[in-house]
């Protein structure tokens, strides 16, 4: 016997019709950043999470459902089989071997590319209109390598990419000129890691483009200063993982924020890692890497035509060879 008695006439809904399901593959450190921060923002009807270790993922599964009464209405459920990931809308993956102390993104590459051949496919044929979103490092590389294990168009396939390494460039701006990180317009683009490349040709404050604005009032900037903001930047996670042994926290944040923009159709620009293939003058082979790109319903809607000085093409050139040369070893 139900508990409410339906009004006469009301239909009552399907489980299915119009619910949002998230599916987080990992549930470590990023992972359960992830999944809390989808739960704080209301962002899914069904909050799934896989693990390979059964008793630490039911763990987490339980901590989380035992906050119930004091978050919006969501139904998680945990499994190390795949099946409870079906008719996701979009699949995170967090899963895999992280860096120890000065240990660089890419060296996690051959471990992390024999994971995903045990988790990609299982998620492709569970949700076969899923949209892909990779977290697990390095992510570039990775993000190609779940598009071609999962025969996925690339609009369906994004690696989360230099979202995080542009926030650190913005709260490090911010933090310089005493503003507001969200009134900072800013990007990383190109390798989320050792190669990533600034743009300060088209950073802008307030509407205000930061580099011709210093020009016109004729303060000097050295070009140190700048490489040593994004230095800053690329150093970011090294200085976190050395203190407290891995981020969480902004990479939560980070692909919530994705998260919502693919889910609620919000059309905004994130630099993401995409197809990069004919962008600036990439070429070269199929590579992933981040670019400015407009997030939607149906994933990747399209890639921004930012201005980039010569250098900076030069530099998101050169990204992208490192990161092929990588992918190169893979034989996919
Ligand atoms: P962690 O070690 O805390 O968690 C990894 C989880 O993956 C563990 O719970 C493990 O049991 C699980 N796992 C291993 N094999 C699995 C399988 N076959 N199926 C399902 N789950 C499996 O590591 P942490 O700190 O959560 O980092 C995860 C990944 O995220 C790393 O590769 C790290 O480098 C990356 N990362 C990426 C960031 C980005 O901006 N793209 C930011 C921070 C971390
Ligand atoms: C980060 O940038 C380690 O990729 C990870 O926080």
């Amino acid at each position: 016997q139900a508990f409410f008695k339906p009004i006469h006439g009301a239909a009552l809904p399907s489980s299915s019709n119009g619910q949002t399901k998230i599916s987080v593959i990992g549930a470590g450190n990023v992972g359960m950043a992830i999944a809390q921060t989808i739960l704080t923002q209301d962002l899914a009807d069904e909050l799934v999470l896989v693990d390979a270790i059964p008793d630490k993922l039911r763990g987490e599964m339980l901590d989380l459902q035992h906050a119930a009464a004091f978050l919006p209405r969501t139904k998680i459920n945990a499994s190390v089989d795949y099946a409870v990931t079906a008719g996701s809308d979009l699949c995170i993956v967090t899963a895999g071997a992280r860096q120890i102390h000065g240990e660089s993104r890419l060296n996690l590459l051959q471990r992390n590319v024999a994971l995903f051949r045990k988790i990609i496919p299982p998620l492709a044929k569970y949700s076969p209109e899923t949209i892909l979103l990779i977290v697990s490092n390095p992510v570039d590389v990775l993000t190609y390598v779940a598009w071609k294990l999962s025969g996925f168009p690339s609009n369906r396939v994004v690696g989360s990419g230099t979202n995080l390494d542009s926030s650190r460039f913005r709260f490090l701006i911010a933090d310089h000129l005493d503003v507001n990180a969200q009134d900072v317009q800013a990007y990383i683009v190109g390798e989320h890691g050792d190669s990533s490349v600034a743009l300060w040709s088209s950073i802008s404050v307030g509407g205000v483009p930061v580099l011709s604005f210093l020009k016109k009032q004729q303060i000097a900037y050295e070009k140190e200063t700048l490489e040593s903001i994004h230095k800053a930047v690329v150093d970011s996670a090294y200085e976190v993982i050395s203190l407290k042994g891995y981020t969480s926290w902004a990479i939560g944040y980070s692909a919530a924020g994705l998260a919502r923009s693919i889910l609620r159709d919000q059309r905004s620009i994130h630099p993401v890692s995409v197809l990069a293939k004919g962008f600036y003058g990439v070429d070269g082979g199929d590579v992933f890497l981040s670019l400015p790109a407009q997030l939607g319903r149906s994933g990747v809607l399209g890639v921004t035509n930012v201005h980039l000085t010569d250098e900076e093409e030069q530099k998101l050139r050169d990204s992208a060879k490192t990161i092929l040369e990588v992918q190169s070893q893979l034989g996919l």
